[in-house]
């Protein structure tokens, strides 16, 4: 049976909206999503965006629920997926993209792997090409909504390395990769999704 999120079929279309214009920069770009989880974001932007390629990966526990969605799209454009856990640094899985994409995975890794992904990221993003973070971040070091506080809350509760992660800080660790931040979108849900390029033109 195919796994599913209700929150991704939620925030896909807002997401979705400012993925468009964004990708459509490039004539055939590939994206790099780490942390597709059940796979619907993956199938659901590389219908809607059919002159990319959206390459799925996670840890291999997720890919059977990743294979189920994926074999039920049948689409052309849609890689993976492939083992890719941040942690792992030396052995990652790392394409060059145009792009790199990930949803509601910076609260669920330890900070360090925070680190590995935003690294990660900037050494498999192309020239001009841009890393782009979906989820719940503080700002300031101050929660945004008092149901971020108390997911938060829930987070460390389960497990003291998992936590909604400051965007200034993520920014530091961004620039640290040569990565700027060009724009910050507030989205439904007390969600944001963050976009950096990478030094040199498009
Ligand atoms: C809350 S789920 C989000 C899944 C999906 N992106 C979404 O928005 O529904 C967090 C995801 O992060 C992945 N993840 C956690 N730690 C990871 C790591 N070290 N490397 C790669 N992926 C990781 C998990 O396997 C899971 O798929």
């Amino acid at each position: 049976m195919k796994p599913f999120a209700p929150a991704c079929e939620r925030n896909r279309d807002p997401i979705l909206e400012k993925l468009r214009p964004t990708l459509a920069q490039w004539v055939r770009p590939r994206v790099l999503e780490i942390g597709s989880g059940t796979g619907q974001h993956g199938v659901y932007f590389a219908a809607a965006l059919p002159h990319l390629t959206w390459i799925m990966s996670d840890r291999r526990e997720n890919h059977a629920g990743i294979e189920a969605w994926r074999e039920e799209a049948a689409l052309d454009n849609v890689e993976g997926p492939h083992v890719l856990d941040v942690a792992d640094f030396e052995a990652a899985f790392r394409p060059a993209v145009e792009a790199v994409y990930s949803a509601n995975t910076a609260h669920i890794m330890s900070w360090k792997q925070v680190t590995q992904m935003v690294s990660l990221a900037s050494r498999s993003l192309l020239s001009g090409g841009v890393f782009l973070l979906y989820g719940p971040f503080k700002r300031g070091g101050e929660h945004t909504s008092e149901g971020n506080e108390r997911f938060d809350g829930a987070l460390r509760e389960s497990a003291p390395h998992m936590g909604i992660r400051d965007l200034e800080a993520l920014d530091a660790l961004a620039a640290k990769a040569q990565l700027h931040c060009e724009e910050v979108h507030q989205m439904p849900a007390n969600n944001l999704l963050v976009r950096w390029r990478s030094a040199g033109s498009a």
